[in-house]
């Protein structure tokens, strides 16, 4: 089917009484199959203010320019597919409204910092992901199959509660100096990860993940800077949780 296609020049000029106001969204983009320079594009775009930043790359997507490139998968705050930085800060591209983050300026939306980047809004996740893997982050038990389910008391659980939220959007590692400065750094989502196996009673592998973490770029890396914390969309207390894997790795008490 054939996708529509709007001019630039006919974006915004709202009718009267629309809800809808004219906004300006500059994206940094990035071809490296036609140079090796990023540029910024200004589009203006008629949008309604409580649509979202997401909402609006579809429109200049379908409407506008068919090569805008940008990750996105469940637009509810689940998948998290579409981190990105917003007027400078890691957010969610389909939990961040327009009116929220000043439409009377334009808006800018650029590519997360400190993972290769691939193109427009497209980075390379895979030094990410591996990080992840590298904590092992799956249950590990001893013994045999158990016959029933393991059981744990809700003290226990709720120790670990809060690093399960993680949906694995890169926000925290992306937006910490440290892994800007260091790609080596298994970052703040790997620490989170690892802190939500290493805290459940169920698990046997603890001292195997804080072995891991204790590394040169493990959690000493961490300079407490906060940022991580400031920039997940989740909620998650992440400086708190890493600085609960140091006092495991001196006390081995977890
Ligand atoms: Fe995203 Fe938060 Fe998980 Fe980091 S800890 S990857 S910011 S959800
Ligand atoms: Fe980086 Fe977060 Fe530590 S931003 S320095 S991992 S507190
Ligand atoms: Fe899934 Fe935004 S598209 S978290």
């Amino acid at each position: 089917m054939a996708t529509p296609v709007m001019d630039k020049a006919e974006a915004g000029a709202p009718a009267n009484n629309s809800p809808y106001i004219t906004i300006t969204l500059r994206i940094r983009r990035f071809n490296p199959e036609v140079s090796d320079e990023a540029y910024w594009e200004d589009f203006t775009v008629e949008v309604d203010p409580k649509e979202r930043v997401l909402d609006v790359l579809h429109k200049i997507k379908w409407e506008l320019d068919g090569t805008l490139t940008f990750r996105r998968s469940c637009a509810h705050g689940i998948c998290g597919s579409d981190a990105m930085r917003i007027n400078g800060r890691n957010r969610l591209a389909c939990k961040t409204l327009i009116k929220d983050v000043n439409p009377e300026k334009p808006i800018t939306v650029e590519a997360i910092k400190g993972l290769t980047l691939q193109k427009d809004l497209v980075v390379d996740m895979e030094p990410f992901f591996q990080a992840y893997r590298d904590v092992m982050p799956f249950l590990v038990t001893k013994g045999n199959e158990p016959t029933r389910e393991r059981l744990q008391s809700p003290e226990d659980r709720e120790r670990f509660d809060d690093t399960t939220k993680c949906i694995l959007c890169a926000a925290c590692t992306s937006s910490c100096p440290v892994f800007w400065n260091d790609g080596q750094y298994f970052g703040p989502a790997a620490i989170v990860n690892a802190h939500r196996f290493i805290f459940d009673s169920r698990d046997e592998a603890g001292e195997q993940r804080l072995e891991i973490l204790n590394d040169r770029e493990g959690v000493w890396r961490c300079r407490t800077t906060f940022n991580c914390t400031e920039a997940c969309p989740r909620g998650i207390e992440i400086t708190k949780a890493i600085q609960e894997v140091k006092r495991a790795l001196i006390t081995r008490r977890y």
